[in-house]
């Protein structure tokens, strides 16, 4: 792998412990003005301290975020469907990667909707973005999205994980589930997981957060449970303490606690100036 390559992927996945908190702002790319992202500066700023990298589409990158930031930008570079639409798998590219370049991105990311009406042509964007980033040394994050129509299991999730490997992608995001270590068993490149939907109790994050770790995940890339909780600093926070410091639920709900206590304290004197 040539340096820069190798380069780019240590700011992504850690070097010193090969794991990621990727937190994922990209969600209004199809769904708009999500509950908790209306206002992506808002939300995206007491949080990215706390990320290894940001995933992100370019308007939200150039309109929402600081550009003296230091953490990493994964940028989403598909799209093109909405919540609207009668099928959210006919993504196409939506950003060239010479604009990805003038952005400073560190990795791209793409979504890949195998077993869907649009698999052929989400694939064959993944191995075509992967050709023209190899040139620049730039790694492509495979995003496996799942169809309303498809099982979250790891048949499914194997089948799309080792068929974004296949294809050249350095990384791929997918979704937990049982017997996940088979799902990385067939994935020769680092896999992180998506949160999902937000969760009503925040172990239940941990938990997730936990299991995938235990069983292979390299890392996550969370938006939801984070940024839509009360407590996102503290939520981001505990979720670090796993991945990074190999913190069990518990240890990670304590860190949760705590942070807790004191972002309301923050919050507090902030409304009070
Ligand atoms: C949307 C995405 C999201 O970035 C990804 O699903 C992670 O976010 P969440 O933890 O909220 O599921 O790729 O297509």
């Amino acid at each position: 792998m040539d340096w820069g390559m190798k380069n780019r992927i240590s700011k992504i996945i850690r070097p010193e412990d090969n794991r990621c908190v990727m937190l994922a702002v990209d969600h209004g790319y199809f769904l708009g003005p999500t509950e908790r992202l209306e206002v992506p500066a808002i939300t995206i700023k007491p949080i990215l301290q706390y990320a290894d990298s940001l995933m992100i589409t370019r308007g939200i990158l150039r309109t929402s975020v600081n550009p003296n930031t230091s953490v990493p930008i994964v940028l989403r570079v598909s799209g093109g469907t909405s919540i609207t639409g009668d099928d959210l798998s006919n993504e196409s590219i939506t950003t060239s990667v010479r604009d990805a370049i003038a952005l400073n991105a560190t990795c791209l990311a793409i979504s890949i909707f195998v077993g869907s009406k649009y698999e052929h042509q989400t694939l064959v964007s993944l191995a075509k973005l992967v050709d023209d980033c190899q040139r620049y040394g730039i790694p492509v994050l495979a995003v496996t999205a799942v169809g309303k129509e498809m099982v979250r299991d790891a048949r499914y999730l194997s089948l799309a994980c080792r068929i974004s490997a296949e294809l050249g992608a350095h990384i791929v995001k997918t979704y937990y589930c049982e017997n996940f270590e088979k799902v990385v068993e067939g994935c020769p490149v680092p896999i992180i997981i998506a949160g999902g939907k937000k969760m009503s109790k925040e172990i239940d994050v941990f938990q997730l957060t936990y299991d995938a770790i235990d069983h292979g995940a390299s890392g996550v890339d969370m938006g939801r449970n984070i940024w839509q909780s009360d407590y996102p600093v503290a939520m981001i926070k505990a979720i670090r303490a796993i991945v990074h410091n190999n913190s069990n639920v518990c240890e990670a709900n304590d860190v949760f606690l705590k942070e807790k206590e004191k972002e309301k304290e923050r919050n507090k004197s902030t409304k009070s100036n």
